[in-house]
Order: structure tokens, then C-alpha cells, then sequence
């Protein structure tokens, strides 16, 4: 027999606070409703989970054009352009708006600068939704700056507020804004990093640094669980990114003992709790 694993996961895995909320939302909206029940987008970043929901009548749709009218729409949690929510109310279409409270206070600020004669910056990935969502709300006088570099090309500005996209992690929005405060002589920064994505990192760096293994759970078109990944292999534990338990090679432990199993924050418990079972049943075969 090999030696039994200690398989540790980690406080923050499983869904966040807004995920939980979008799930909730989609669920009554089906109970209430009944038929089908469209997402601009997948309503998370989770294909296993993603194919779940369409068993159940949850379809991601790219265009408003795949809704019919009186259909049922939900809006994710990385929130929208509002000028596609006031399109679907014009074609009749029924929102449910699954927005995480933490980007609509982001979308609430920037909209209230909207009139002020000096820029709005995001700092943030220009191609991901919630940026392009919360860019919606801004006025003319926009900048979406991805990281320093760009910070540091940017013209003298006399006067800007700043905002953060949710997930961004904060070492690199402080660097980003350290270069800005040297190019704008007034800058006002509200910090708009999600606590979640913080408490979330901190926890796998602690937990990978008293592993002998770490296995990060999530979508590969999951942002956030790249980002977990790449800090739980920073700290120089062998870890893997897996999608499912299918994936899971138990030579990857041979000799090891504690395994530590974070995710992204759309990976749902099912798929925690199958990643266990996998590791425990490898845990408990004949060497
Ligand atoms: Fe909201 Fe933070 Fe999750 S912004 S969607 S609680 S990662």
C-alpha cells in the first residue's frame, strides 16, 4: 500500500459570493418561469457545469438576436454594456440581472463620474466583459490600461479616477497605479478589488506552501484559476490545473503525501467533492 494521502482543501474554494448569487438567480428564474432560460455568454467559467445547466434549460446565447421576445434572459455576473440591457427591453425580452453587487458598485461609480470633465481609468483587460460592461457606463473621457507599461505611455493628466476590475490581483494594480500617480498630478483610486479574489489567492499560497502537491480546479477559460495556478507554482510545489477528476494521474504522487486542492471561483462542489473521491480511491489502492 502506498502512504495514505492527507488531502487538504483549501477555505476559499467552490464558488464566490457572486457565482453563488447567479446560480440562485438562474434557479428561481427556472422555478418561476419554467422553459428555457438564455445567458449572454456562459453564465460561469465552468464547462463541466455549463453543460449541467443546459440539461436543466440554462442556454448561452452570443447575440440578443437567439432570444425570442417575452424569453428570459440573465445577465451574468460580470455584468453587461448597458446598452445591450436597454436593447433586450426594447425587444420585449424579460431580465434577470445576476451582476455581482462588487462590479455594480464599480459600474455605479464610474457612472457617476460620467459628467466630469476629467478621464475615468479602468485598469483591467480591455476584452474581458466586465471591463467592457463597466466602460458602458463611463462617459467620452475613457481609458482602459492594462498594465504598467501602458501606465507609463500615457500622456501627463492633470486630473483622473480611477477604478480596478474586480479580479485583478492587487500586486499588479498597485504597480499599474504607481505609474499612473507619476503621470496624473490628482488621481483618485477607488479600490474596487473583489475581497473574494483576494482571501482566495492568500489561502492557496498559504496552503501550497505546506503541500507536497496542489491541484488547482477550474475551467480553462477560467481566468481567475490560471491566476491561482500560476501562484500556487510560484512558490515551487508541484501543482497541476485540472478540469475534472478524469484528468488526475495518480503517478503524479508517487512519495507525496499532502495534497492541497484549490479552485477558481466557478467551480462548483460537485466537482470538488469528485476530485476527493479520486484522490481517495488512489489513495487506498494497492501500491
Ligand atoms: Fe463578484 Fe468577486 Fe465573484 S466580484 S463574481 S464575488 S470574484
Amino acid at each position: 500500500m502506498r502512504a495514505k494521502l492527507e488531502i487538504i482543501v483549501s477555505p476559499h474554494a467552490g464558488y464566490c459570493f457572486g457565482v453563488k448569487r447567479a446560480m440562485r438567480l438562474v434557479a428561481e428564474g427556472l422555478e418561476r418561469y419554467g422553459g428555457i432560460i438564455y445567458t449572454l455568454g456562459d453564465l460561469i467559467h465552468n464547462p463541466q457545469e455549463i453543460e449541467r445547466l443546459k440539461a436543466r434549460g440554462v442556454h448561452p446565447v452570443s447575440s440578443l438576436d437567439e432570444v425570442p421576445e417575452g424569453g428570459t434572459l440573465v445577465i451574468r455576473a460580470h455584468g453587461v454594456h448597458p446598452d445591450r440591457v436597454r436593447e433586450a427591453e426594447r425587444r420585449g425580452i424579460r431580465i434577470l440581472d445576476a451582476t455581482c453587487p462588487f462590479v455594480q458598485r464599480s459600474q455605479k461609480f464610474v457612472r457617476g463620474l460620467s459628467r466630469e470633465p476629467y478621464p475615468v481609468i479602468i485598469i483591467g483587460d480591455g476584452e474581458h466583459p466586465e471591463v467592457q460592461g463597466i466602460a458602458g457606463h463611463a462617459g467620452e473621457r475613457l481609458l482602459i490600461v492594462r498594465d504598467e507599461k501602458e501606465a507609463k505611455r500615457m500622456a501627463p493628466l492633470d486630473r483622473a479616477a480611477v477604478v480596478i476590475q474586480t479580479t485583478y490581483p492587487r500586486p499588479e494594480a498597485e504597480r499599474i497605479i504607481d505609474a499612473l500617480r507619476s503621470k496624473v498630478r490628482d488621481l483618485h483610486v477607488e479600490d474596487t478589488i473583489c475581497q473574494a479574489t483576494e482571501s482566495r489567492r492568500e489561502a492557496a499560497l498559504a496552503l501550497a506552501r505546506t503541500v507536497d502537491f496542489m491541484l488547482v480546479v477550474g475551467g480553462r477559460n477560467s481566468s481567475n484559476t490560471k491566476r491561482l495556478y500560476q501562484v500556487c507554482a510560484s512558490v515551487g510545489v508541484p501543482a497541476r490545473f485540472i478540469e475534472s477528476a478524469d484528468e488526475i494521474d495518480p503517478a503524479w504522487f508517487g512519495g507525496r503525501r499532502r495534497i492541497g486542492i484549490t479552485t477558481g471561483t466557478s467551480t462548483p462542489d460537485w466537482l470538488i467533492a469528485s476530485v476527493r473521491e479520486r484522490l481517495a480511491e488512489i489513495s487506498n489502492a494497492p501500491a
